[in-house]
């Protein structure tokens, strides 16, 4: 059985869950890759080498030095998890001229600097998989990219940032407070490391940025995303617009128009009858509109360790499926090999 080497980048919550899901999964992803090949985790790039961790590390090798992962010859995958766009850019750049495929969950990075990466990945025929980026478990990068390829997207909308959805959700309890129930998003794991990216709609800017690069087929334009955060709404607005017949709901929008495309994120009013209306906590939710399929629904748990890693194993096992030689691991569409198919009664 090949064993496909992966170098962790990060090790808080989306590390810890990725590892997590690693220990606990690996015999069901073994049979998912038709027992083509199996994953070992062989080297994780911490900051705080003094830190405990939740997960299980099995002794596996713990550097404060990322470089040493993604120069590691050893590793044939590099799980970027640790956020940001310096030193993360850096190491992606250095994992690309390696040769080493890529899984990060890093939104801000893709959106912004994701097109000259994507190029520089493409000339030395490396892989960049980043659907934990938007939307935490939603498969909805495999949806747009796979699930509706026959369609034009003619718009997508949605609850695409679990914190802020989380914060609108909590503060329509009585008493509740911003800066509180932040804090709570923050400990639950669901929050930025600087939290104003949540609250301020940069999140959303960047999770739009790359939906609306998917669905069009254009380039990713993060600074054309008009953006607006949930900080200005109180209480009483929201009580208000209940009253009304709204929920006020932190959306992404991004539309074809006669002129070319608009992105934007900001408060919105959105009808009770509406199903996104009734998206609560750190759940997120978004339609798309193709032009053959009609309106389509995806929803899932937008933040967190497991929902996150959830996203991130999918796309190790889906580079291990696309690299393979052997056929038995390229059958994505039945989702075991036939050979791997278990007898049970039903
Ligand atoms: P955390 O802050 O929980 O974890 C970051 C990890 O990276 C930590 O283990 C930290 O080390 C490590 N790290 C940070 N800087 C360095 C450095 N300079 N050198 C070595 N290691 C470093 O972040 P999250 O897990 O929440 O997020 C990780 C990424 O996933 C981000 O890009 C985020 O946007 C994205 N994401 C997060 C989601 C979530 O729900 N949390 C959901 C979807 C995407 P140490 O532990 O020692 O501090
Ligand atoms: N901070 C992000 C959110 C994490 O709350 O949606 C998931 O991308």
């Amino acid at each position: 059985m090949k064993q496909v080497k992966l170098g962790l980048l990060g090790f808080g919550t989306v590390g810890g869950g990725t590892v997590e899901i690693i220990n606990q999964t690996l015999s069901e992803i073994e049979r998912r890759l038709g027992g083509y090949a199996t994953l070992e985790i062989v080297q994780i790039a911490v900051r705080d080498l003094t830190k405990a961790r939740s997960a299980d590390t099995k002794n596996i090798p713990i550097t404060n030095d990322p470089m040493a992962v993604v120069n590691n010859p050893e590793v044939d995958i590099v799980v970027e998890l640790m956020g940001g766009t310096g030193l993360a850019k850096q190491c992606l750049e250095t994992a690309i001229d390696n040769g080493k495929h890529i899984v990060t969950a890093n939104k801000a990075l893709i959106a912004e600097f994701g097109n000259e990466l994507f190029a520089k990945a493409k000339a030395k025929n490396v892989i960049i998989a980043y659907e934990a980026a938007v939307a935490g478990g939603i498969p909805i990068i495999k949806a747009l990219r796979e699930g509706l390829a026959a369609n034009k997207i003619e718009w997508l909308a949605g609850i695409i940032n679990g914190t802020g959805n989380y914060i609108l959700t909590e503060m329509q309890k009585p008493g509740a407070d911003f800066a509180k129930v932040l804090k709570v998003a923050q400990d639950l794991g669901y929050a930025e490391a600087d939290p104003t990216f949540d609250v301020e709609g940069i999140d959303a800017a960047h999770k739009l940025t790359i939906l609306a690069s998917i669905a069009f087929g254009i380039e990713l334009q993060f600074d054309k995303v008009y953006t607006e955060g949930i900080t200005k709404i109180t209480a009483a607005d929201i009580r208000f617009a209940q009253k009304l017949g709204y929920e006020i709901k932190h959306l992404g929008m991004a539309s074809r128009t006669p002129n070319g495309y608009s992105l934007r994120v900001h408060p919105t009013l959105v009808p009770k009858t509406v199903l996104l209306s009734h998206v609560k906590g750190v759940m997120n939710a978004v339609m798309v509109q193709g032009n053959h399929v009609g309106p389509t629904l995806y929803n899932g748990p937008g933040a967190g360790a497991g929902p996150t890693a959830s996203a991130v194993v999918a796309d190790i096992i889906d580079i291990v499926r696309a690299s393979s030689q052997d056929s038995a691991a390229q059958i994505p569409a039945l989702g075991f090999a036939l050979d791997q198919l278990q007898s049970a009664p039903v």
